[in-house]
């Protein structure tokens, strides 16, 4: 990490950076804003022993979010951190002016002209991932998973989440990066008319839905298709999707490979890489209950 991002409460990650928990398996935290399938899908590879990583908390800015309770029902840690109330009034803690400059010199989500405004918008997200690591880091996870998290996340937490070379965010998107990045994939990908939806995992940097892509899969979309009929589909896709790729990182096959002039380039080891590639798009391809069933 770049001693520039480091901020002042460095000292809280007292387990982070020390490897894998005492168990030996990656200990993942997991973000939600909303409804929390994708968590659900997880928690329920893990029960059935086919996650390779702890899931160790659950965080979510909402405490409305249904993830937590479906968190909470899988007996894991939950907590909230209110963006609200480091978006608006005063700062109790302030951001170290250095640590600011240096996010904002590398951060690509805040486009505002305005260099104040830019900053004080900066600097009340930084206070409010700061809460988020205090309990990530409490909770020893070495790897944070977006699973609808709706806030955009600053250089400042990236660089302390990040491990020797591998990033320690990770992100699941709703469409086939770079096409239709932002809020509404399935909904982008629809009103487009696209034949072919997808799916993409990435790792989370310093700009939104830009980051390295670890794993993408397509699946069809119908003409007789509705919008919400594309995004179960799609989701069906991600919850096959999302543990693999968490198992991939947990078994340390997943290498971003920089590349002189160009975009890193992520690579995975698995012999099996293609066939897993493959049986999703086989699997999307086939009359799902989430979908087809569901309409006779
Ligand atoms: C998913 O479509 C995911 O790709 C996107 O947000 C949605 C979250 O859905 N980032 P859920 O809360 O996991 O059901």
């Amino acid at each position: 990490m770049p001693s520039d991002l480091q901020g002042h409460d460095e000292s809280s990650g007292t387990t982070r950076g020390s490897g894998l928990g005492a168990s030996g398996r990656l200990r993942v935290a997991v973000l939600v804003s909303g409804g929390g399938t994708n968590l659900q899908a997880l928690i329920d590879r893990a029960k059935d022993g086919m996650l390779e990583a702890d899931i160790v908390c659950v965080g979510s800015d909402r405490a409305s979010a249904y993830g937590l309770v479906r968190a909470r029902e899988a007996g894991i840690p939950t907590f909230v951190v209110s963006y609200e109330k480091y978006l608006k009034g005063a700062l109790d803690d302030p951001v170290d002016d250095a640590v600011l400059a240096a996010v904002d010199a590398r951060q690509r989500i805040l486009r505002d002209p305005d260099g104040e405004a830019r900053r004080d918008r900066l600097r009340r997200l930084i206070a409010a991932e700061r809460e988020i690591l205090s309990h990530v880091e409490a909770h020893g996870a070495e790897l944070v998973c977006l699973a609808g998290f709706m806030r955009l996340l600053t250089p400042f937490f990236l660089s302390r989440l990040k491990k020797n070379d591998r990033p320690g965010v990770v992100n699941i998107h709703p469409a086939l990066l770079p096409a239709f990045p932002g809020q509404h994939g399935y909904r982008d990908t629809y009103r487009y008319g696209c034949k072919w939806g997808g799916i993409t995992i990435h790792f989370v940097d310093e700009g939104e839905d830009t980051g390295p892509v670890i794993a993408q899969a397509v699946y069809p979309i119908w003409d007789e298709d509705a919008c919400d009929d594309v995004q179960r589909r799609g989701l069906y896709l991600e919850h096959l999707m999302y543990a693999q790729v968490i198992n991939w990182i947990a078994r340390d096959k997943v290498r971003l490979v920089p590349r002189a002039g160009g975009r890193p380039r992520v690579c995975v080891e698995d012999p099996h890489y293609r066939e897993v590639v493959g049986s999703w798009v086989e699997a999307a391809f086939r009359p799902s209950p989430e979908v087809e069933h569901r309409r006779t």
